[in-house]
């Protein structure tokens, strides 16, 4: 039966969403913690457990009945309350180093329904958006961050309580309305990693996710660079159908007139590996099928879908944002 169990987990540890392809220090010793609990928790039961199975067998008169109160203090109480002691206490010392020790850009997430808000510090300003203090080159669904190096996150958000995890560099911290919360993170390889939101906060949960891409020091100042330049193409025939169609009310491009600040900024949409908060390939069909049919693409989503636009209208807007790089 166990085995049976067992399976459908196993198999999730073979996707790179996992704690157990560890490339940070946080998901290292999370990953630690983990097998500190398991190993723990397996003593702990084979000695209740074996004491309660012995206790079932032993012939009536064989112990007095000191031994055997003695056997349930020691084995049923004192010893369980030493093991479980001391792993709340070695998970309670790792929780604040989950926060210390920040030596490296401070970036802003919030979570929001259902994608992930992104800025970055320019020049010492604090990072940040809307729920969290003022500042910073804003993206979405993207988190770079130099490898090496001690990165703190600023958590919030400004509609329900949503949770950021990236198993393999670290995480889980909730992202709340009206409070900040801090993670720092040390990737320890480069690479892209997935991330996910992991509270349920609406019909789109499940399709709320964002990549993190790990980089050199220098190859993340240059992004943060290229991020805060303006949009690199601000007229032509994408642009004005997207000013006419109305989709600056939600969504910026900085550079243009296009300051909506509901959905994610489009500066650089191009530039971007997925759209959708993670759930697609930042391809122009791609694009065009999002505008076409938001909701089909994504249930739950609250951007409306713009099937009734003419075919035409959907490709150039969709090819303008993906030259936005
Ligand atoms: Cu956001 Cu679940």
């Amino acid at each position: 039966m166990s085995s049976a169990l067992l399976l459908p987990a196993l198999s999730a540890c073979t996707s790179p969403q996992s704690t157990f392809t560890g490339a940070g220090l946080e998901a290292a010793q999370v990953e630690t913690l983990f097998w500190v609990m398991l190993v723990g928790a397996v003593v702990v039961w084979f000695v209740t457990v074996g004491l309660s199975v012995y206790a079932t067998k032993v012939r009536p008169g064989r112990h007095s009945e000191k031994t055997g109160l003695r056997l349930i203090v020691w084995g049923g109480a004192v010893f369980p309350t030493v093991v479980l002691s001391a792993l709340l206490v070695y998970g309670l010392k790792l929780m604040p180093e989950f926060r210390a020790g920040a030596n490296g850009p401070t970036i802003a997430v919030s979570g929001e329904r259902f994608w992930f808000r992104v800025a970055y510090a320019v020049e010492g300003e604090p990072g940040v958006v809307k729920s969290l203090p003022p500042g910073g080159v804003e993206s979405a669904n993207e988190i770079w961050l130099p490898v090496g190096r001690r990165s703190e996150l600023l958590l919030g958000s400004p509609d329900v309580i949503h949770s950021f995890w990236v198993p393999s560099i670290a995480g889980k911290m909730d992202m709340i309305p009206g409070r900040v919360n801090r993670l720092v993170v040390e990737p320890r390889k480069e690479g892209v990693y997935n991330g996910v939101c992991t509270e349920f906060c609406g019909d789109a949960h499940a399709e709320m996710g964002f990549r993190v891409v790990v980089v050199s020091q220098d190859a993340y100042d240059a992004y943060v660079s290229a991020q805060a330049e303006p949009a690199r193409i601000t007229s032509g025939p994408g642009y004005d159908t997207f000013m006419e169609n109305g989709c600056d009310a939600c969504h910026s491009v900085r550079g243009t007139a296009a300051d909506g600040a509901i959905g994610p900024d489009l500066t650089h949409m191009g530039s971007r590996l997925t759209i959708a908060a993670g759930i697609l390939e930042n391809t122009p069909t791609n694009v065009a099928q999002f505008i076409r049919a938001t909701d089909h693409v994504k249930q739950g989503v609250e951007m409306p879908a713009y099937g009734v636009l003419p075919e035409a209208d959907i490709v150039a807007i969709a090819a303008w944002l993906e030259q936005l790089k």
